[in-house]
C-alpha cells in the first residue's frame, strides 16, 4: 500500500499549504462577508462554525480528495456493518450498533449480536425502574439512595462525564460517586458520605481485571460485609463485565452482572451498560434519546458528502493543522460547566485511540498522528493558559463548545450566560484576528505615555492572530445532543484513524505498563532486605520504603 505522504493528494496539500501560509485570515474575513455563512454547517441541534480555520474552498476540496484518496466511505461502511475494523485484535467495533434503536439485524460470526444487545437493553431498563421504584432495596430493606460506581478508563469517564452533563435531567434524587484511582483516599471520603444499606456499587470493568477496579471493588466488598454481613453481594453489588465467569468468581451473583462485548471498546462504551449509572439517573426514556441523538449522528455521518459531514469536517480540519501545519496539539473548551469532563473524556477517546506510532501496515509512521488533546471549561482557560495560545509560539487550534439553554425547563440566569457567551466569541474572535504593531501603537498614543515608549510597548501588545478555532454550538444540554456530540467525536477520531491508516481500536502501549506493576509492586511490598528485583533504581525503592517505613 503507497505511503500516504506519497500519495497525490497529499502532496497536493503540501503544495497549498506553502501557497496559503501566509494568508492571514482577517482578510479573508474582509474579502468575504459570506465567509461565516459560507462555512458553517449543521446537524440536528448541532451548528459547527469553522470559517475561523486557515482554510479556503480549495483547502476543503483537497482535504476531501485526500479522505477519498483512502477509501474513507468504503471504511465507513465497514465500520457500520460490523466487519474487523479492529484488524489487530481481529474484531469489529460495534458501538454504533448500540444506539441503532431499530435493532437492525447485524451477524457477526454467524451471530446475530442486535439481539443480545436489545435482550441487555431490557435488563438495564427493569433494573433502573426496579431501584426508581424502591422494589430493588438493600439487604435490611431501604431503598437505594446513593449508587458508586467503580471503574476506570472507558468504564469510568463516559459515565462521569454524561452524569455530570446531564443532571438537569435527573429523574431521581439519586447521588451517584464515582471511584476510579487505587488512591484510597478518595474511597474513603466517598465510604463517609453514603449509608451502607442504602448504597449500590456498580463495578464496571470490561475485562475484570484491571487491577485499580478489583482493589477497589475487593476493600469496598470487606467494609461492605463488615457492616452488612455475607448477603451484601446479593443487593449491593452489580457488574458490568464482558468477563462474567470473573465477576462470579469475585461474588457478584449471576444475575446482577450486565454484559459487555469484546467488541465494544471501553473508550466507545457509554451506550452499552457501561452507561448505568447514568440511566440510574436520567431514567430510560432520557436514556433512549441520548442513544437516539448518537443514532441521528452515525446516519448523518455514514450519509452526508463528505465536505458536508461534521465529523468528516472536524477530522479533516484536526489532519490539517497535524500534518501540513505541524501542530502538535488541540485545545477543547467548552463554555458550559456542564461539559467540564468532556476534556479528559475526549483525551481518552482520541489519545487513547489515534497516539499510534505504527501503521496498519506494520511500518513505522513517518507523519503525526494523534495531537495532544488538553483544555478547560471556559472563561477559566482565558485567566490560565490562553495568553499561550494568543501569543505562543505554538500554533494550536481550538473547539469551542458552546450552549443555548440548560434544558428546557431551566430558568436561565441572563447576564451570566450572556456574558459566558460573549466571553467565547471573543476568545475566537481575537484567536482570529489579532492586534497589528499598528492597531496597538495608536492604542497607546491615546495613554499619557511618550511616542517612544509606546513603540516600544506595542511590540508586546501586538498578537499575530490567524489561529484556528471551530465553534460547536449546542442549542441546548440535552440527552439528545450530548449522545450527538460524542457519536461526532467518535466519528472524528475514526476518519483520522484512516487518513493515519492506524488501528483506533487498540491500546497496546497501556498493556507495557501494567505488565511492568505486579514486580514493582512486589518490591514495594517487601519488608525484607532482599535484593531489587524491578526495574527501578534500588535507591528510589529504597527511599520510597524508608519515608514509608518512618510514615
Ligand atoms: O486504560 C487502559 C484500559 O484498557 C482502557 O482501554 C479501558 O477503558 C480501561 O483500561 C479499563 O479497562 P476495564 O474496563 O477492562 O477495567
Amino acid at each position: 500500500m503507497i505511503n500516504r505522504i506519497d500519495l497525490k493528494e497529499w502532496q497536493a496539500l503540501v503544495n497549498h499549504q506553502h501557497h496559503i501560509a501566509n494568508h492571514h485570515m482577517r482578510d479573508w474575513f474582509t474579502e468575504d462577508p459570506e465567509r461565516s455563512s459560507r462555512y458553517t454547517l449543521e446537524c440536528g441541534e448541532i451548528l459547527l462554525d469553522y470559517s475561523r480555520n486557515r482554510i479556503t474552498h480549495d483547502t476543503i476540496a483537497l482535504l476531501c480528495n485526500l479522505a477519498h484518496a483512502v477509501q474513507l466511505t468504503h471504511q465507513i461502511e465497514a465500520l457500520f456493518t460490523g466487519q474487523p475494523v479492529n484488524r489487530t485484535e481481529d474484531r469489529p467495533a460495534l458501538h454504533t450498533v448500540l444506539r441503532n434503536q431499530n435493532h437492525t439485524a447485524l451477524y457477526v460470526k454467524g451471530e446475530n449480536i442486535t439481539l443480545q444487545i436489545k435482550k441487555s437493553q431490557e435488563k438495564i431498563g427493569d433494573f433502573v425502574n426496579q431501584v426508581h421504584a424502591h422494589k430493588w432495596t438493600g439487604v435490611t430493606g431501604k431503598p437505594i439512595s446513593h449508587i458508586v460506581s467503580i471503574g476506570i478508563g472507558g468504564s469510568h469517564l463516559g459515565p462521569m462525564m454524561c452524569t455530570h452533563a446531564l443532571q438537569e435531567y435527573a429523574v431521581t434524587d439519586l447521588n451517584i460517586h464515582y471511584i476510579s484511582s487505587v488512591d484510597d483516599t478518595h474511597l474513603n471520603e466517598i465510604l463517609q458520605k453514603i449509608d451502607p444499606e442504602a448504597t449500590l456499587f456498580i463495578i464496571s470493568s470490561k475485562s475484570f481485571l484491571t487491577i485499580e477496579t478489583l482493589t477497589n471493588a475487593q476493600t469496598i466488598l470487606t467494609w461492605m460485609q463488615s457492616k452488612l454481613g455475607n448477603d451484601a453481594l446479593k443487593r449491593h453489588f452489580i457488574a458490568v463485565t464482558a468477563a462474567p465467569e470473573k465477576a462470579i468468581q469475585f461474588g457478584v451473583p449471576e444475575e446482577n452482572i450486565f454484559p459487555l462485548w469484546t467488541s465494544i471498546g471501553g473508550r466507545y462504551s457509554i451506550w452499552s451498560a457501561i452507561g448505568l449509572p447514568l440511566v440510574l439517573l436520567i431514567g430510560n426514556k432520557n436514556f433512549s434519546d441520548f442513544l437516539r441523538g448518537a443514532h441521528a449522528m452515525d446516519e448523518h455521518f455514514r450519509q452526508a458528502d463528505f465536505a458536508e459531514n461534521m465529523p468528516v469536517l472536524l477530522a479533516m480540519l484536526s489532519i490539517w493543522y497535524t500534518n501540513f501545519f505541524d501542530c502538535k496539539a488541540h485545545a477543547i473548551v467548552p463554555y458550559t460547566h456542564r461539559l467540564k469532563y468532556f476534556i479528559p473524556y475526549l483525551q481518552q477517546a482520541e489519545m487513547e485511540s489515534n497516539g499510534k506510532s505504527m501503521g496498519l501496515n506494520g511500518h513505522k509512521l513517518n507523519y503525526a498522528t494523534s495531537p495532544v488533546i488538553f483544555g478547560g471549561e471556559g472563561c477559566d482557560g482565558q485567566h490560565a493558559y490562553h495568553q499561550l495560545l494568543h501569543q505562543g509560539q505554538h500554533l494550536i487550534p481550538v473547539d469551542f463548545i458552546l450552549t443555548g439553554n440548560l434544558s428546557s425547563n431551566h430558568s436561565l440566569h441572563h447576564q451570566h450566560q450572556n456574558i459566558l457567551i460573549a466571553s467565547c466569541l471573543s476568545q475566537a474572535q481575537a484567536l482570529m484576528q489579532g492586534k497589528t504593531y499598528h492597531e496597538a501603537y495608536a492604542n497607546l498614543l491615546a495613554t499619557p505615555l511618550s511616542p517612544s515608549l509606546c513603540a516600544e510597548l506595542a511590540h508586546h501588545q501586538m498578537v499575530p492572530g490567524n489561529k484556528p478555532s471551530n465553534i460547536l454550538f449546542l442549542q441546548r444540554i440535552s440527552p439528545k445532543n450530548i449522545g450527538a456530540l460524542i457519536a461526532l467525536y467518535e466519528h472524528k477520531v475514526f476518519v483520522q484513524s484512516v487518513i493515519w491508516n492506524i488501528n483506533p481500536f487498540d491500546q497496546w502501549g497501556v498493556e507495557l505498563g501494567k505488565q511492568l506493576l505486579p514486580n514493582i509492586l512486589q518490591c514495594i511490598q517487601d519488608t525484607g532486605k532482599r535484593e531489587n528485583t524491578c526495574s527501578i533504581p534500588v535507591e528510589l525503592i529504597h527511599h520510597i520504603k524508608n519515608v514509608k517505613g518512618q510514615a
